[in-house]
């Protein structure tokens, strides 16, 4: 099946829009706060470098190579075992889990955008109850606002690569990259900025606990949305003669360059009004309302531009998120895009909404399993499992099993004196590191 292809800017727009989502603006900065600042900041910066940058070349080039969905291609470029091997597209599903709980928070960012134009919380407790009382009790504006991510997400990508995926990135990028970039000149000015700094930079190696520190690593995978099959699904569309290396460094660079501004915009607003940074989950939905409110005028319109920018970041992610499935019911089922988009949307919109009953006052007690609602465990499953396994296969897939010439003529150049370093690295360093983090998140071992 012909597939039309990114052009070269926009395949680089379309993973920069996968990699920058909420991961970045909403949970870097509150983890970071969570794990005491620099030191994490530290370990996710060495992360991002040594290993990330090494698997998404490595995920660009089986996508490349393969110009095919996932599985099609983890087939096609086994040399032997390809049975077995085609299952090393297993993680293509993983998107469609991820978004049924990535998709309500979505909705919740839409309901912020509205919110920040009517009244903003005057307090972080009046901001907190706001929160609170939509996530547990508010299912039908929950619904509504899911209703509304399933219809544009499902929108955007029946219209395909090109049409679909790539316009909604040429709009939505720069609109995050110039409202970004305008709080955070901003927040230069304030005084809080250099506190924000010193939190972000000076490590304190006392607070890394081997829990920052495998968060810190999940974290970079996340991220950098490696793991998936969503960056080996766009490099399937790359024009001809790409060079990997410098599209993933230019995803790299924009990803942890937008993570670091995001963080240190919103501790340059919480230190110069007074509120701390370790305030877990609800940081940009309890303490940044309510610090914007204490901004007056200037606040409303931030408000509105930063839940503008978040929901920008998250929908360009999650049409990434659904985009692996589509292409692997159109190239392996003959599915029209229509009916893949339509099937794929119906099943996390769906589930989607099991995950909001779930953390619901009302119904969380049927949704709930172990000590976790389903919501936690769908997040726990995909991305702290599924994607470390797929990032490990990934790596062992091009590590150990597809043929050396095949990569070294791909590479080779690309990479130039670096090259047999980055090859040690797809062998050892982030298979070893992998494992470390997987056997470490079931509880095996303890670091
Ligand atoms: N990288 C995205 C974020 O930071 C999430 C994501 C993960 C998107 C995996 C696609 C694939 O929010």
């Amino acid at each position: 099946m012909k597939i039309a292809r990114f052009s070269r800017i926009g395949f680089i727009l379309a993973a920069a829009g996968s990699a920058v989502g909420l991961g970045n603006i909403w949970k870097f900065p509150y983890i970071t706060g969570e794990n005491g600042g620099g030191a994490f900041v530290f370990v996710y910066l060495i992360t991002v470098l040594m290993i990330g940058f090494t698997l998404m070349i490595a995920e660009m080039l089986i996508g490349y190579l393969g110009r095919s969905d996932s599985v099609s291609n983890f087939e096609k470029l086994a040399p032997r075992n390809k049975n077995l091997w085609k299952y090393g597209g297993f993680m293509s599903v993983a998107g469609l889990l991820i978004m049924i709980f990535y998709a309500p928070v979505i909705g919740w960012t839409f309901h912020f955008v509205f919110l920040s134009l009517s009244t903003l919380p005057s307090s972080v407790e009046i901001a907190s109850e706001h929160f609170n009382t939509l996530v547990s009790m508010d299912i039908t504006t929950q619904i509504f606002y899911h209703t509304l991510v399933f219809v544009f997400v499902t929108t955007v990508v029946t219209k395909g690569i090109k049409g679909g995926i790539e316009k909604l990135n040429f709009v939505l990028m720069p609109v995050l990259v110039v409202t970004m970039g305008g709080m955070f000149l901003y927040a230069l000015s304030l005084s809080g900025f250099s506190k924000a700094w010193e939190f972000m930079f000076y490590p304190d190696w006392d607070k890394l606990n081997s829990a920052a520190l495998v968060t810190a690593v999940g974290h970079a995978f996340f991220t950098l949305s490696l793991g998936m099959a969503t960056i080996l699904t766009y490099s399937a569309s790359l024009p001809k003669d790409s060079n990997l290396v410098r599209s993933s460094l230019i995803v790299i660079a924009l990803d942890t360059g937008i993570a670091l501004v995001a963080g240190l915009t919103l501790f340059t607003f919480l230190y110069e009004y007074g509120a701390t940074p370790s305030a877990g989950p609800g940081l940009v939905f309890i303490s940044l309302p309510a610090v914007f409110y204490d901004m007056g005028a200037l606040g409303h319109i931030f408000a509105f531009s930063f839940f503008v920018a978040l929901a920008s970041a998250g929908l360009t992610s999650a049409v990434s998120l659904v985009e692996p499935f589509i292409q692997y019911l159109v190239d392996r089922f003959g599915f029209s895009r229509l009916k893949a988009s339509l099937s794929s949307g119906l099943f996390f919109y769906l589930f989607g909404i099991i995950a909001i009953l779930s953390i619901s006052k009302e119904y969380g007690a049927y949704f709930s399993f172990g000590s976790k609602s389903f919501f936690d465990w769908i997040d726990f499953i995909t991305a702290s499992v599924m994607l470390p396994v797929g990032g490990l296969v990934m790596s062992i897939f091009v590590g150990y099993v597809m043929e050396k010439e095949r990569i070294a003529s791909q590479l080779q150049r690309q990479l130039g004196r670096i090259y047999p370093l980055w090859y040690f690295s797809i062998r050892y360093i982030v298979p070893i590191a992998l494992v470390v983090v997987i056997l470490n998140l079931i509880g095996v071992l303890t670091l």
